[in-house]
C-alpha cells in the first residue's frame, strides 16, 4: 500500500493526459498558459505527476529551451503537504542533469501562496513584468480581472533558480 504521507513523483505517462488536461482546466480555466506575451499549450508538455496513497495529487509541466528550464505550470490538489516541494525538487534535478543554467517560471502578483512557495524553495525574483497580465489576458480572455479574494491580477513576476555550471 503506497504511503499516504510521502508524495511519490513519477513522469507523466500517456494514461495521465486526461487527468492533466482536467486539472489544468480546473485550476487555470483552460489547458493553455499565457505569460510574457505568449500563449503556451500546456496539456501535452512533459513533466511530473505526484501521487499520495495512490491518488494523483499534483503535477508540473515543463519546457526546456536554450539550457533554460521553464516550469510552465505547477499545482497540487492538497496544499501544504510537501507535494509542490517534491515536484520542484524533481525539476531541479532534471534541469541539472540536462545541463541547464537556470530554472525559471512566471507567476502573478496576487498569487501569494506561489510567491511564498518559490522563495521558500530558494528561487529569486529576477524580473517584474509590470502590467504584463493585460497582454496575457488578450491572449487568454478567461484570466479574471480579480482573483477569488478580490485582488487585481495585473503583473507577472519572474522567479529563477540559477544552477551551477
Ligand atoms: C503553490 C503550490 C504549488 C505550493 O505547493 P504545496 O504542495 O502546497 O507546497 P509545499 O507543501 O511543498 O510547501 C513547500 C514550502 O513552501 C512554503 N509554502 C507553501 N505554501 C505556502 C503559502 N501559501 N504561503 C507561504 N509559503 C508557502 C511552505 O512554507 C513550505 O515550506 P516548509 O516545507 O518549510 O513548510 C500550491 O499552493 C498550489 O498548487 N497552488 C495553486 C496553483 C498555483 O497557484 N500554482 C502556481 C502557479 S504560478
Amino acid at each position: 500500500m503506497p504511503s499516504d504521507s510521502i508524495p511519490l513523483v513519477r513522469q507523466i505517462a500517456q494514461g495521465d493526459r486526461d487527468w492533466v488536461a482536467e486539472t489544468l482546466v480546473l485550476e487555470w480555466t483552460s489547458t493553455s498558459v499565457a505569460r510574457l506575451g505568449e500563449l503556451v499549450e500546456a496539456a501535452g508538455l512533459p513533466g511530473y505527476l505526484a501521487t499520495l496513497g495512490g491518488r494523483r495529487v499534483g503535477l508540473v509541466l515543463v519546457d526546456v529551451k536554450d539550457r533554460a528550464y521553464e516550469v510552465v505550470a505547477i499545482g497540487t490538489t492538497e496544499p501544504r503537504r510537501g507535494i509542490g516541494r517534491a515536484l520542484m525538487g524533481r525539476c531541479a534535478a532534471e534541469a541539472r542533469a540536462r545541463g541547464c543554467r537556470r530554472v525559471w517560471l512566471v507567476t502573478t502578483n496576487n498569487n501569494l501562496a506561489a510567491i511564498g512557495f518559490y522563495q521558500r524553495l530558494g528561487m529569486d525574483l529576477c524580473a517584474l513584468h509590470r502590467h504584463a497580465v493585460h497582454v496575457s489576458r488578450k491572449l487568454k480572455p478567461t484570466i479574471p480581472v480579480r482573483d477569488a479574494t478580490g485582488v487585481r491580477i495585473d503583473h507577472e513576476l519572474e522567479f529563477e533558480l540559477l544552477l551551477e555550471a
